[in-house]
């Protein structure tokens, strides 16, 4: 008999549909707003570009929070490239024109990367609110609420907690709003026939757990301040505040490698995900899952959403995921050398010039 604890039974975890996966992605194509774009009257939501009819109306009633959203769509793109930067693929299909959104069988199918790149999105677009509420940038909220928690002597709690709750809230609603939607299935771009007939099949499977909510409660930790006469540090003011986004998705990076592989597994009228490996320890709840396997990325395979790794970069000394035999698939590399040359010893010269000497001379 196969231990009940490798079962992940719905209701306990929230997991999601491939289509809502898709659909939950598509407002980061609000990255590519215009920059000079200063939304403070509804009809500037119409110049937005990726948007659902629920998300627009969104943006009437919330034009506020616009600016902060369109910050996160940017940040979710940036951190994940940097994230990967050194990997095989490197994050370049998140760039989701609005316009025109073009099938991403990287991100449109139960993979590890489709799983990595929801959960950034959905932790960012909370964390960047929530840090939004306590800059002072948003007039609808304040800093989060004082914990209950008994502090040991010479800690108390003060300064401004990041607002969590209402920025999972407020990411929830406007990220969420295309799955709350009837046909949620048509914001995946489908183009051809076999796409469509596989969307149908795996429609119904549960690709993976939503964890954004636990990403982000681990990411809340204690921070504190010192005061006290000359740096004594005699009394510490606490309050609970975001980690970093950077160190937010390298979590969620370690998260991606080690991610399960399950399968959907009927059972009666139930509907269970469990590990595909029956003998690995069983999945918590924080931790990644994925339905489909990617491919190595080496090389390019438009069907597959790989576009290869020709012409990156390597490092030849590292042995790491950039190591020129793993980035390069032991196709081999082309070295070169490069020199640089930097400007040092600045002086001003009265009047009014500057001479330099060039490093390496
Ligand atoms: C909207 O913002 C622009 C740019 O900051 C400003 O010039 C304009 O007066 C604002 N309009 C309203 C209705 O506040
Ligand atoms: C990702 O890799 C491709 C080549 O495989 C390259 O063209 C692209 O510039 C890279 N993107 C980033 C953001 O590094
Ligand atoms: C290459 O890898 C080495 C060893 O990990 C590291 O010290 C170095 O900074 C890397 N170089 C670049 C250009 O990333």
């Amino acid at each position: 008999m196969r231990s009940s604890s490798h079962v992940l039974p719905l209701g306990v975890l929230t997991a999601l549909l491939l289509s809502q996966v898709c659909s939950g992605i598509k407002w980061l194509a609000l990255s590519h707003a215009p920059a000079s774009l200063h939304i403070n009257q509804t009809q500037h939501c119409k110049l937005l570009p990726g948007m659902v009819s629920s998300q627009a109306q969104l943006c009437r009633s919330n034009l506020e929070l616009m600016q902060t959203i369109i910050q996160a769509a940017r940040e979710v793109k940036k951190t994940c490239q940097k994230t990967f930067a050194d990997m095989r693929w490197n994050c370049s299909s998140i760039d989701i024109p609005g316009d025109a959104p073009k099938y991403r069988p990287d991100l449109d199918r139960g993979t590890r990367e489709a799983a990595f790149v929801y959960a950034l999105s959905a932790a960012t677009i909370s964390h960047t609110i929530a840090r939004a509420c306590t800059s002072g940038d948003l007039r609808l909220c304040t800093c989060g609420p004082i914990p209950a928690q008994i502090l040991e002597p010479g800690y108390r709690w003060g300064g401004c907690a990041d607002n969590l709750h209402y920025g999972l809230i407020m990411g929830s609603k406007f990220s969420d709003a295309p799955m709350k939607m009837k046909r949620a299935g048509s914001h995946c771009q489908q183009t051809d026939a076999s796409t469509q007939q596989r969307s149908r099949e795996t429609s119904k499977q549960l690709v993976f757990l939503d964890a954004k909510v636990q990403v982000l409660r681990e990411a809340l930790v204690m921070k504190c301040k010192c005061h006290g006469v000359s740096g004594s540090c005699s009394i510490r003011t606490c309050w609970r505040g975001l980690q970093d986004l950077r160190e937010i998705a390298m979590d969620l990076k370690t998260k991606y490698l080690s991610a399960t592989k399950v399968v959907h597994r009927p059972t009666g009228t139930r509907k269970q995900l469990v590990p595909k490996d029956i003998d690995i320890r069983p999945v918590r709840e924080n931790e990644l899952v994925y339905l489909q396997s990617s491919p190595d990325f080496c090389t390019r395979n438009d069907k597959q959403g790989s576009i290869g790794t020709q012409d990156r970069q390597c490092n030849k000394t590292s042995v790491g995921s950039d190591s020129c035999d793993l980035m390069c698939c032991g196709r081999g590399y082309n070295p070169y050398t490069e020199k640089l040359v930097e400007r040092c010893h600045c002086k001003y010269h009265w009047c009014c010039y500057v001479t330099c000497k060039n490093d390496g001379q």
